[in-house]
């Protein structure tokens, strides 16, 4: 039988430089889209997936992080006051059970992969999911559910996988790919931000994986990847033509780069007239600005 993946790591560490000034004071995942902080949406994400234990990866500033996961009972006390059951209600999704939560601290921003190896003696010997919450990816079934799905025939090592234009591999890792199997793709090799024109593929990892804890183990010898930084696709490359293998996952849905400017804008009016309650007056506006626009031209 295999594994069940029930513990999933949040890498949130970095310094967000693409937000500052925001990000001086803010932990980028805090910041809000429409009414919910990103994290939220990889929190909610992770459990429909049947996560149970989240780790968190921290840094110097994350307070605001670890606050919003406590109890508040103040204000809960004040909204049970004022009847407003809906609100508490909502609050029910922020609140996490004593002991399924863990922080641990990246002491220097050495990249992600050494952020997932932080983490990696809460992990234990089980497979374990890791969320990037600036990845926001709006789908029917949410995306590691649907990976959490695959994975149980597959089994090994596992990355979100989607294409990108050429012109914008470079930015990604992207994906060697030996043989398409519907939504599943095997995967022959794996670069990080590779060259202009050098990509293998057009086909992108982004911020979901389901890792076998083989993948700490590489962390462990790692030396500095692309950027100076140690690599999480680095070591997840070492598995390819080992026993376990690397799977691409295709999922389906709309992934927006929150961590960049224009993706959380984006991100803001895609969930925005997701929204029932808000999205005639956006749509109104949306219309407006693009006839103005028009006019000017
Ligand atoms: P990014 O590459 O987006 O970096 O990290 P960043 O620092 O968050 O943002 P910019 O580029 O300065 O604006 C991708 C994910 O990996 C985590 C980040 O928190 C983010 O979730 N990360 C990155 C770490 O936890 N530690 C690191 O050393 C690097």
């Amino acid at each position: 039988m295999r594994k069940k993946v029930t513990k999933a790591i949040f890498p949130v560490a970095g310094l967000g430089t693409r937000f500052l000034p925001a990000t001086k004071s803010v932990p980028k995942e805090i910041m809000t889209l429409v009414d919910r902080p990103l994290i939220q949406y990889a929190i909610d994400e992770a459990r429909a997936a049947g996560i149970k234990e989240f780790i968190f990866v921290t840094s110097r500033g994350k307070g605001a992080l670890e606050d919003y996961f406590d109890h508040a009972p103040t204000l809960e006390q004040e909204l049970r006051k004022k009847g407003k059951d809906q609100l508490l209600e909502v609050l029910k999704d922020t609140n996490m059970d004593s002991g399924a939560i863990a922080y641990i601290r990246q002491h220097k921003a050495l990249g992600l992969g050494h952020a997932v190896w932080c983490a990696r003696r809460l992990i234990g010997n089980e497979p374990f999911a890791v969320i990037l919450p600036d990845d926001v990816i709006a789908a029917e079934t949410p995306c590691l559910q649907q990976m959490v799905e695959a994975y149980s025939e597959t089994g090994g090592n596992m990355v979100a996988a989607m294409e990108v234009p050429p012109e914008k591999a470079s930015s990604y890792g992207v994906l060697d790919v030996q043989k398409e199997n519907g939504q599943i793709v095997e995967v022959a090799g794996m670069v990080e931000k590779p060259p202009a024109g050098e990509a293998p593929s057009n086909l992108a990892v982004i911020g979901r994986y389901i890792l076998s804890p083989n993948v700490l183990r590489s962390l462990n010898k790692m030396k500095t990847g692309a950027g100076g930084e140690i690599q999480l696709t680095d070591a997840i490359a070492q598995a390819i033509g080992g026993d376990e293998g690397v799977y691409g996952y295709r999922f389906r849905g709309q992934r927006f780069d929150c961590g960049s400017k224009s993706g959380f804008l984006q991100a803001t009016v895609s969930f925005g007239l997701a929204r029932e309650e808000l999205r005639s007056d956006l749509l109104d506006y949306i219309r407006d600005v693009v006839q103005m626009d028009q006019a000017a031209e």
